[in-house]
């Protein structure tokens, strides 16, 4: 990956992408590629991963410093123990071949989601992964795992209660900002772009609250074809949408 060189360039964009900073990803499609092909729904995950690496590589190169992708939603649990066992399988290997390349090229990782509930061995090596990335600040690569955004939101409310019952949080002082604090993606700028794969038009409870204006692009290719020249095509169309943020622009309509 070539990192971006002005790590402070934030929320004006890296210059390659004026404006574009954060992407967030639902790389929905695997268990279709692999049924395509007669292969069991965990091979299209592992292209899923290699699509991932394609694509955290392309981010960096086309100047995108933020990118989240959702890898296992809370509702995934309910799929059969052997695709859900392939799917920490895969997370752990990614972060045992990937973790010392990601690092010495400044990448901070993050796993957002609830920690309860994952094996401990996944558990540790997530911790690992973000421990020992804290200190980069090239680009952020926040994997979504066992994460739903209502979920998220019900935590983070949990948390408000506690600090306000504890005196340390006023409950006339809960602003969105306070909100967004007490979310998994405290720090990170709310996504620009969130891009879908494999034709499906939904949010599936990600990120609800970060992505109340961000730019929604479904794309019909199924995530293990997904690839830089995707990437482009969607940073391509997102360019050429206005954003308003809920203002309206003067003309005719
Ligand atoms: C949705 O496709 C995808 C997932 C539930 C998992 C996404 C995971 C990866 C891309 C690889 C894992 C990466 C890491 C780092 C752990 P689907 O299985 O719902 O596809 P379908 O809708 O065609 O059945």
């Amino acid at each position: 990956m070539s990192p971006v060189s002005n790590p402070d360039v934030t929320r004006a964009g890296s210059g390659q992408t004026p404006g574009l900073d954060h992407i967030a990803i639902i790389m929905d499609g695997n268990g279709r590629w692999a049924k395509a092909r007669g292969l069991p729904r965990a091979a299209g995950h592992e292209r899923g991963v290699e699509a991932l690496r394609r694509t955290v590589e392309a981010a960096g190169e086309l100047g995108i410093r933020y990118l989240t992708v959702f890898s296992f939603s809370t509702e995934n649990w309910r799929r059969p123990a052997a695709e859900v066992n392939a799917l920490f399988g895969l997370l752990k290997s990614y972060v045992h071949r990937d973790l010392s390349r990601l690092k010495q090229e400044g990448v901070r990782i993050r796993v957002i989601g609830q920690r309860t509930g994952l094996p401990d061995d996944v558990a540790a090596l997530v911790e690992k992964a973000e421990q020992e990335t804290a200190l980069n600040n090239e680009f952020f690569l926040t994997i979504a795992f066992n994460y739903g955004g209502r979920e998220e939101i019900a935590r983070a409310a949990r948390r408000m209660a506690e600090a306000v019952q504890a005196g340390t949080l006023s409950a006339d002082a809960i602003t969105e900002e306070t909100v967004g604090r007490y979310l998994d993606t405290a720090s990170l700028p709310d996504p620009d772009l969130l891009i879908r794969t494999s034709g499906e038009y939904r949010l599936s409870n990600f990120l609800l609250w970060q992505s109340a204006y961000s730019e929604l692009i479904f794309a019909d290719v199924l995530w293990p074809d997904f690839d830089r020249s995707c990437l482009e095509s969607a940073i391509a169309m997102y360019h050429e949408r206005e954003r308003r943020f809920g203002a309206v622009l003067p003309g005719a309509c």
